[in-house]
C-alpha cells in the first residue's frame, strides 16, 4: 500500500516552516497541572492572566479558548450587532472577518500600506459610514500598526478600537505594549505563534466594564467562579444576566502558557536575531524586498515576508515550488478577504483595495521560529539566490 504523505513529518523538509517550541519545563508543568482535581477555571489560570497583564502592563487579562472567542467577546461587550459596520484590513486570517459576522455585522475591508503589510489609515478614513462602529488594527507579522493615527481616527468618529495582537506578543508602539491601546487586544497562542498553548487566547483591557462583562461571557454568562459556588453557599445557585458561550481556556493550557511566558523574551530574541541574519544576507539579492526596516526593535517578528518584484522575472507561486523542491517550506500571509466566497457575499469595501490585491502576488513568509540554525538559514538563502540568478540570466 502506498504511504500517505505526512507534511508535518516529511523527511524531505530540512527547513519547516514553524517548529513549536516546546521544551521539558513546558512538560513538567502540563504534567504537574493534570494532577490537580481542579482542570478548569482554577489557579493557573489566575496566575496566567496575572502574569499576562505585568508583561502587557494592562488592567485586565483574561484568558479565553483563542483569539476567534477574545474577538467576538470584544466586539459583543462593545455592543457591536446587526447593521453595525467594522472597518478590518483586507489582509488579514479570516478570524478576524468570522468574528465580525459572527456578531451579525458587517466586515468592511480596508486595503493595507504596501510597505509593512498594516492597515492603511487613509484607507480607514475612506472607509468610514454612518453605520460604522468600530475599526479592527491587525499589528499584521509582529509590527505594530500606526496606533496614534488610529485612535485619533477612532476618537474623532466615535468608533471602538479591538486591537487583533495574534501576531504580537512582545510587539511595543512607543514603549507600549499593543493592545492596551483600544478598548481591548486579543491574542493568540496557536501553534505558530510567538508563545503556544495548542490552541488559546487572551482578552487585554482597562474599562472594568468590559472585563466583567467578557469574564463572565466566556463561561456562559455565570456570575461565578467554579471555585466561589463550590465554596460558599449551593453550587446551584448562581445567576445568567447577559448571554455567554463556553470560551474558556483550561488549567493545562494556563500553566503552558504561564511557563512559555517565562522564555518569551528569549524566544522574541531568537526571531529578531534570525530575522537580522535573514535581513543582512538578502539585502543585496537582485528581485525581492526586504520586510520594512522601520522600527525594527519593537516588532516580535511572528514572520518574515518577502515581497518578489515583477523585474526579478520569478513569480511568488515558482519559488515557493523551487523553495519546497529543496527541502524548504514556506507559506503565503494572506489571500486577501475579498476573493474569498464568503466574503463576496459578506464583505463591503468603500475604499480601493489595489495594494492589497498587488501584494498578494509578491508576498512569501520565510521559514521563522526560534531556534532557526543558522544552517537552515544560509539553505534559505541559497536556494532564493539560485532561483533568483537562474531566471535573471535567462
Ligand atoms: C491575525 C489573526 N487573527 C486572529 C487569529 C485567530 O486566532 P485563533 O486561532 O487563536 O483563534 C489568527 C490566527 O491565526 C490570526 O493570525
Amino acid at each position: 500500500m502506498k504511504k500517505k504523505l505526512d507534511a508535518f513529518n516529511d523527511k524531505k523538509i530540512k527547513v519547516p516552516f514553524v517548529v513549536p517550541t516546546i521544551n521539558s519545563s513546558d512538560k513538567k508543568e502540563v504534567a504537574s497541572a493534570l494532577s490537580s482535581n481542579l482542570l478548569t477555571d482554577g489557579p493557573n489560570l489566575r496566575k496566567f492572566e496575572k502574569n499576562f497583564s505585568r508583561l502587557t502592563k494592562s488592567k485586565f487579562s483574561i484568558g479565553v479558548s483563542n483569539a476567534t472567542s477574545a474577538l467576538i467577546l470584544s466586539l459583543k461587550s462593545l455592543g457591536i450587532s446587526k447593521n453595525d459596520e467594522v472597518i478590518i484590513p483586507n489582509i488579514t486570517f479570516v478570524a478576524t472577518a468570522n468574528a465580525v459576522l459572527s456578531c451579525g455585522a458587517t466586515p468592511i475591508l480596508a486595503d493595507v500600506n504596501y510597505d509593512d503589510l498594516n492597515i492603511s489609515t487613509n484607507s480607514i478614513e475612506e472607509n468610514i459610514s454612518k453605520k460604522t462602529k468600530a475599526i479592527i488594527p491587525v499589528h499584521f507579522a509582529g509590527r505594530s500598526c500606526n496606533m496614534q493615527k488610529i485612535m485619533s481616527i477612532a476618537k474623532k468618529n466615535n468608533l471602538k478600537i479591538v486591537e487583533d495582537c495574534a501576531h504580537s506578543l512582545g510587539t511595543y508602539y512607543k514603549k507600549k505594549h499593543v493592545g492596551t491601546f483600544g478598548d481591548t487586544g486579543c491574542f493568540s497562542f496557536y501553534p505558530t505563534k510567538n508563545l503556544t498553548t495548542f490552541e488559546g487566547g487572551m482578552v487585554t483591557c482597562k474599562s472594568n466594564s468590559i472585563a466583567k462583562h467578557i469574564q463572565k461571557a466566556r463561561n456562559h454568562g455565570i456570575d461565578k467562579s467554579l471555585q466561589d459556588r463550590f465554596t460558599k453557599g449551593y453550587p446551584w445557585e448562581f445567576d445568567i444576566q447577559n448571554f455567554g458561550y463556553n470560551y474558556r481556556l483550561d488549567e493545562i493550557r494556563s500553566a503552558l502558557g504561564n511557563n512559555q511566558l517565562k522564555r518569551l523574551k528569549n524566544m522574541n530574541s531568537d526571531r529578531r536575531t534570525a530575522a537580522k541574519y535573514y535581513d543582512s544576507k538578502l539585502k543585496d539579492l537582485y528581485g525581492i524586498t526586504l520586510p520594512s526596516q522601520t522600527d525594527t526593535s519593537k516588532n516580535s517578528w511572528h514572520l518574515y515576508v518577502i515581497k518578489i518584484q515583477k523585474t526579478s522575472k520569478t513569480s511568488r507561486n515558482s519559488l515557493f515550488n523551487f523553495l519546497l523542491s529543496r527541502g524548504i517550506r514556506t507559506s503565503v500571509h494572506y489571500k486577501p478577504l475579498n476573493l474569498f466566497t464568503i466574503y463576496k457575499k459578506t464583505a463591503k469595501t468603500y475604499s480601493s483595495l489595489n495594494i492589497s490585491k498587488k501584494l498578494y502576488d509578491e508576498i512569501l513568509s520565510l521559514p521563522m521560529f526560534p531556534g532557526i540554525s543558522r544552517k537552515q538559514q544560509n539553505l534559505v538563502v541559497a536556494a532564493i539566490k539560485e532561483k533568483l540568478d537562474h531566471n535573471r540570466n535567462e
